[in-house]
């Protein structure tokens, strides 16, 4: 049996993919089990797709794990993802820094539960000196929130002389999101049937290109995620120009 990778152009290898994990709960609920068990279930898709993801040469991954509105969620769901992801950032940091992962975050980390963002900062400082992929965790974030935070920060430099309104620029305000140090994705990939963003990197998938598959987040592997790299290098990025102008 061949291998589907082969039909990957490497050339054409997105640098950035972002990803929304929807599904869990559903795909738990039809096998008769509670929602929990479909969150961790989920956690195998991370590591299948991390693994995928250095294997193809992406540089960065970020995965969308909590947004501000699941707070909203029952509480014994909410509980139950927090203890999830300690126990996952503490089962993982051996095999990052084996394959070369380096670990952050975006969203208000300083207000998940105490211990959960005590293993986060720790994971991230143990993996700070990895290069091959930049795995990026959107927790407790919400994009809305962080455009937000970024113009209230450039109208107080604005406001004190230290930026003119002629230098807010897309670069100026790139340079105040939580995304600073990271490209926006080129591919954004959202499981679960849903045909949402919900929050999501809004200015950062501006030029995205967007793909929904039906497929539960516990049940994404491999194959998955090269169907839709495969997908995403049969399209036409135009930026605005016509199909004659991108041949030149
Ligand atoms: C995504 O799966 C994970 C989180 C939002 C934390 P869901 O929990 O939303 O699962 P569904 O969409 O209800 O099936
Ligand atoms: C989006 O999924 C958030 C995450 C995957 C973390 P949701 O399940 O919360 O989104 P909605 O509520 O269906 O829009
Ligand atoms: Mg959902």
């Amino acid at each position: 049996m061949t291998d589907l990778i082969e039909n990957i152009i490497p050339e054409k290898i997105p640098k950035h993919i972002a990803i929304i994990m929807d599904g869990n709960g559903r795909w738990a609920n039809e096998k008769g089990q509670d929602r929990l068990f479909g969150h961790v279930s989920g956690v195998e898709s991370v590591r299948e797709t991390v693994k995928t993801g250095i294997e193809l040469g992406v540089s960065y991954l970020t995965l969308y794990a909590f947004s501000t509105e699941n707070w909203k969620r029952p509480k014994e769901e909410v509980d139950g993802i927090m203890d999830l992801l300690i126990t996952s950032i503490a089962n993982e940091i051996e095999e990052f820094n084996k394959n070369g992962v380096r670990l952050l975050t975006i969203g208000e980390i300083n207000d998940l539960p105490k211990q959960c963002a005590k293993s986060l900062n720790n994971a991230i400082e143990l993996t700070k000196e990895n290069s091959k992929l930049t795995l990026i965790l959107a927790l407790n974030y919400s994009s809305k929130w962080e455009i937000n935070q970024a113009l209230k920060k450039i109208a107080f430099a604005v406001k004190k002389d230290d930026i003119a309104i002629s230098e807010i620029t897309e670069e100026l305000i790139h340079q105040y999101l939580f995304t600073n140090s990271i490209p926006d994705p080129e591919l954004l990939i959202r499981t679960g049937g849903e045909y949402r963003i919900s929050n999501f990197l809004l200015w950062q998938i501006a030029y995205s290109e967007l793909y929904f598959t039906e497929i539960q987040w516990p049940d994404f592997r491999r194959e998955n995620l090269v169907l839709a790299i495969i997908e995403y290098q049969n399209r036409e990025r135009r930026f605005g120009m016509l199909s004659s102008q991108i041949a030149l």
